[in-house]
């Protein structure tokens, strides 16, 4: 004979709310079920006891949550100061582009993988996506906006156009920042270490090689931020 399966394992919630309901009164049984459906509990009552009072038990309100409260800071972002309200979980990624209209640095997946978001703060290349604004008063924030220098592009900049470094252009922002920081760390001896160093930053058109190039280029220059503009003299 073929073996049957195990039973399913039945629950006997149902039933034993239904022994306790028995032995209340009908004006305790409602302030009990009344209670349980504030507390947002739902269990399967056979009508027998429910009777025809099930029609009065309230639904409960839905509970609204209080809006965030703005928050005070000061951010110095490129170099100007920015005193601002803003809500607390607003990330600097968001504050920049909405709040301050600098839409050069992009929202590629906002979850730290891509590396489209890539800013410098107090010369550190970080995900703008995964850091709330409010958590960098004080420090300085440098966007691909600010990496010109008098208005005209920096030498990096111009780098990358020679060296045809972008496609699309959508992470290019986030590739030059952190193209800064990698030079400025002294991480860009040779092609291996420069394409470790910037492995955190994506690019979906694959222009890593002019990428790669452009920032070798300018290994053996002064530190970005201390350079003078393209054409401009020393
Ligand atoms: S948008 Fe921040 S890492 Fe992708
Ligand atoms: S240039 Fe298109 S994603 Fe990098």
């Amino acid at each position: 004979m073929a073996a049957q399966p195990p039973e399913e394992p039945k629950s006997n919630s149902g039933h034993v709310l239904e022994d306790l309901l028995k032995h209340l009164s009908p004006t305790s049984r409602r302030t009990f079920l009344r209670r349980l459906a504030s507390a947002g509990v739902t269990v399967a009552l056979p009508t027998t006891v429910l009777g025809d009072k099930t029609a009065e038990l309230p639904t409960p309100a839905p509970t609204a949550s209080p809006a965030p409260a703005n928050v005070p800071a000061t951010l110095q972002v490129n170099g100007k100061s920015y005193p601002i309200e803003v809500e607390a979980r607003t990330t600097l990624l968001d504050f920049l582009r909405e709040s301050l209209g600098l839409t050069g640095s992009k929202k590629g997946c906002d979850h730290g993988q891509c590396g489209a978001c890539t800013v410098l703060v107090n010369g550190r290349r970080i995900n703008s996506c995964l850091t709330l604004a409010v958590m960098h008063e004080g420090d300085q924030v440098t966007t691909v906006e600010g990496l010109s220098v008098d208005g005209q592009m920096s030498a990096l900049q111009d780098a990358f156009i020679r060296h045809d470094a972008l496609q699309c252009g959508f992470c290019t922002a986030g590739q030059l920042c952190s193209a800064v920081a990698c030079l400025n760390e002294g991480h860009a001896t040779n092609e291996g270490e420069v394409r470790e160093w910037m492995s955190g930053n994506l690019c979906r058109c694959g222009a890593y090689p002019n990428i790669v190039a452009a920032i070798l280029e300018l290994r053996k220059q002064t530190p970005i931020g201390q350079q003078t503009p393209v054409g401009g003299q020393s």
